[in-house]
């Protein structure tokens, strides 16, 4: 029975990281790459996000909830970890540590960014808008704090799509995991773009 339990909630952590946390991630930093065609472009684009209905709701049950529920199997999943050594050859045993590590830099770098934006709005302490990001990106700690914890959780995503796609047992053969390696290769990639560009437009206006 427990076995049970424990396969439905590894399965369970394994779907909430692609749907809809990693939906949710590809279009957060798309919608925030608006920032690169001007400041009226970004306000507009975050306003439009703002003013969904049921906002507050959409972001609680696709969003906070899920994160919340993979985060906390996830950390638990890191420090109960089984050395895999002899499972996988040299660059899948370098990406399963990979995984873990950037795991806990995400978890810390989503805390603090949402502390600092959606948190201080909440409050009344703060605006959604560019000049928010701008203060917060002008500042050379918080620029390469951002820039660390964005290609992290990129990173995390693009590799747990590997890993996700093994899992459900869409990639079985050998030759099908070795074109989703150049898939999510390639999806790390133009992410961390979207991801990067930005946070240039906010730190330096270019
Ligand atoms: C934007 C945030 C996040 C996204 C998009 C995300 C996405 C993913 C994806 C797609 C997987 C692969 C699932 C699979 O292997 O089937 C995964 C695995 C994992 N995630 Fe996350 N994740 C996020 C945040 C976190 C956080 C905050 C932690 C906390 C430590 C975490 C810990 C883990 C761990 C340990 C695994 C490996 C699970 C395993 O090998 O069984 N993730 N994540």
């Amino acid at each position: 029975m427990a076995e049970h339990r424990e396969f439905f909630y590894r399965r369970l952590h394994s779907f909430l990281g692609v749907v809809p946390i990693g939906i949710f991630l590809v279009q957060h930093l798309t919608v925030n790459h608006f920032a690169v065609y001007g400041e009226e472009s970004f306000n507009k684009a975050a306003g439009f996000m703002g003013g969904l209905p049921f906002v507050l709701l959409l972001e609680i049950f696709v969003i906070y909830l899920p994160i919340l529920f993979h985060a906390i199997l996830g950390v638990y999943i890191v420090f109960t970890a089984r050395n895999n050594t002899g499972r996988y050859g040299f660059f899948r045993n370098w990406m399963y540590i990979l995984q873990r590590i950037t795991g806990i830099v995400t978890l810390i770098f989503i805390a603090w960014h949402v502390f600092e934006t959606r948190v201080q709005i909440g409050l009344g302490n703060a605006e959604a808008n560019y000049s928010l990001m701008e203060g917060i990106l002008t500042n050379p700690i918080m620029f390469w704090f951002y820039l660390i914890g964005v290609v992290s959780t990129v990173f995390h995503f693009a590799n747990g799509l590997w890993s996700f796609l093994v899992t459900w047992g869409l990639t079985q053969s050998p030759r099908s995991q070795r074109i989703s390696t150049y898939f999510c290769l390639v999806v790390f990639f133009v992410v961390s773009y979207l991801g990067v560009r930005t946070l240039i437009q906010f730190a330096y206006g270019v």
